[in-house]
Order: structure tokens, then sequence, then C-alpha cells
């Protein structure tokens, strides 16, 4: 199988505004526009807004939990307010990111990802003709733990890149612990449970999608619909430019840009370590005719020699086992993928 990397990155089709994007880029969807989503004001649905401080006081944890239960049950995806990180330094971290995206070319090639690797930065390698590719340019890095790092891949330019991004992944990690705490104590679970699930080395990546602005913004997608092969995902937004959309009772919603909010959704690994009480949502991104937008998402995941399967606590008369055990899923996610398929349907029962 030929795997044709290095395509011409999608900043450098968008500056070429006067063609249309090429036609691997394009869909057609019925003619509908994938920009016309619903905002959750319209609809009786709102994205959850989770205060985190509340979680830890105890005359607020109960309430506070609650409203986390209904989010995971309602799309699956939630913002985190009081997260203990500033306004300013999340500016920095879309600051850095944003930066490497606008320096030179040939800059940032110095990073690029190698054929059949996926850290680094690149774009959608290119397996069959007929398949659609996505309008995003992305860095790829894996940032948790230390030793995992592979700083031929993080960039020195801008300056304040490493710094800023070894800070974040630092106070995301600590959310994350926080967030699977919270998620085991809902389900009446050792309050580590999940922690524990993911192994002593679990991992955390960060892939930085960068979405030039799109001639046909209507007929190209920044990312397809999917759902993530982390077992949760902590996503900064763009605090401008919308993009983020999650499908519910078949109807795609927008995830609204809230100052300083975590996006926060659950992945595939924690519906299969939930025997499905936590469900995956699925999602996409769309592009803007005028603006570029930027994401930062960090993947969590478990420690790759890990087997992971639905907790055994979690699996009884009125919930049967409803997923097959997985090692490495990330691997096989891709796969499948890459095949047009949803992933995670190859491991229901
Ligand atoms: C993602 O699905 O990982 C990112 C979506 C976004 O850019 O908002
Ligand atoms: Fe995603």
């Amino acid at each position: 199988e030929v795997k044709i990397v290095g395509n011409k990155s999608v900043q450098e089709l968008a500056l070429n505004s006067e063609n249309l994007p090429p036609n691997n880029y394009i869909y057609n969807e019925g003619g509908v526009g994938f920009r016309d989503a619903l905002l959750p004001s319209e609809s009786d649905f709102q994205v959850p807004i989770i205060d985190i401080a509340n979680l830890t006081l105890p005359s607020t944890a109960q309430h506070e939990l609650l409203k986390l239960q209904s989010a995971l049950h309602s799309c699956g995806f939630f913002l985190v307010i009081n997260h203990g990180m500033t306004s300013s330094f999340l500016d920095k971290v879309r600051e850095v990111s944003k930066q490497f995206f606008e320096l030179p070319k040939e800059e940032k090639q110095k990073y690029a990802r190698e054929p059949n690797n996926v850290e680094g930065y690149g774009n959608d390698t290119i397996y069959s003709e007929n398949q659609r590719l996505d309008w995003c340019d992305r860095l790829f890095l894996k940032v948790h733990p230390e030793d995992q790092r592979n700083f031929k891949f993080w960039p020195l330019n801008p300056i304040d890149f490493r710094n800023t991004i070894q800070q974040y992944t630092e106070c995301v990690w600590q959310l994350y612990e926080e967030i699977f705490r919270a998620m085991a104590k809902l389900l009446n679970l050792e309050e580590d449970c999940f922690l524990k699930e993911c192994g002593e080395r679990g991992t955390m990546s960060m892939r930085t999608n960068y979405y030039p602005p799109c001639p046909m913004a209507d007929h190209a997608l920044g990312l397809k619909p999917h759902s993530d092969s982390s077992s949760i995902t902590f996503l900064l937004q763009d605090n401008k430019v919308e993009g983020l959309q999650v499908l519910k009772d078949n109807q795609w919603f927008k995830v609204p840009i809230i100052h300083d909010a975590i996006v926060i959704n659950v992945g595939d690994l924690m519906e299969i370590m939930s025997n499905g009480i936590f469900q995956s949502p699925i999602h996409r991104a769309v592009v803007n005719e005028e603006k570029a937008r930027l994401s930062v998402a960090m993947l969590c995941r478990p420690d790759s020699e890990k087997e992971i399967q639905p907790i055994d606590k979690l699996v009884n008369e009125s919930r049967p086992l409803s997923y097959r055990p997985v090692k490495d899923y990330c691997t096989k996610y891709l796969q499948y993928y890459q095949q047009g398929k949803r992933p995670i349907d190859a491991f229901k029962l």
C-alpha cells in the first residue's frame, strides 16, 4: 500500500484563494450547509457548565456532581470553569500555538511528521483517491509522561512554546485526575478506579488544530464527524471563531465559546470502561470563510500495554457486558477510521 505524505499543507491551499478547495476536500451532503447547526439556546438543550471548584467544597460538591452526571448523560460534552488556569495563561497557550502555524513553511517543516507516524507537524495522509480530507493542519505531540516527549517535534520557535506547553500539560493532567475521580464517584466506584484502569503510565497527547480560512466553507469540513480515541479529551477552543459541533438526537449543535472555559468530552475508551454508561459523543469541526481557527486538544489515553475493558462492578444482569477488551486502541482506531468506519463499533458486543 502506497502512502503519500507531504501533500500540500492546507495553509498553502488557502493562500491560493482564487482556486476552490481541491475536490478531495469537498463534501456534498444534500446541499445542506455544515454551518447551519443549532445553537443550544435555540432548543431545550444546553451544553452544561461545570464549576470545578464547587466539586471540591463539601457544601457544593453534591450539587455539582449531579450537574456533571446530567452533562455526561445529556451529550457527553461539557464546559469547565474555575479550573485554576488564568485567562492570560490560556491566551498564552493559544498564542504560542498560533505563532507556530504563522511561521514560514520551511521553519514548520523542521518538525514535520514522518510517514506512518502521527507525531509532528502535518495534515491528513492520503490513502485513496476518493477519501475526503480535513481542512486542517496540525501539530501532534506526546506531552505526558515526561519521558515520552520527543523534543525533536517540539517547536523551538516561538521561544516560549515549550515552557508554556509543559506548564499547560501539568494543569490539564491535574484536571484529568479530578474529573476521573468525580466520574468514578458518580458510579459509586472507588475514587481511583478509572485512573487505575488506565495504568501507572497513562498518557496525554496534544493535538493542535489550525483551520485556515476556507472558500466554500459550507462544503468542506475542518474535522470529519468522529468520536475520540481517548478516554477523555480537554479542548481549548479559539476564543473568537466558533466551529465545534456535537451530534445529539440526530441534530448538530454548536458548542458555544465561553471565555476561559475548557471543553471536555468523553472518549471511546471511557465508554468501554464504563460499559456504555458514559457515551462517547460524535462531533465535528466546521470551517470559516474569512477567519482561521485554532483549537488545542489534549487527549488522555491509558497505558498502551494495558488491556482495557468494562469495569467489573459495572457489569450486571440489567447491564450485560457490552464491549470486548482492547489493547492499544489508538492503533486499531486509526485502521478503522481510515476505512471510514466508526472504530468503537468494532468492539461492541
Ligand atoms: C477535535 O475534535 O479534536 C477538535 C475539534 C475542534 O477543533 O473544536
Ligand atoms: Fe475530537
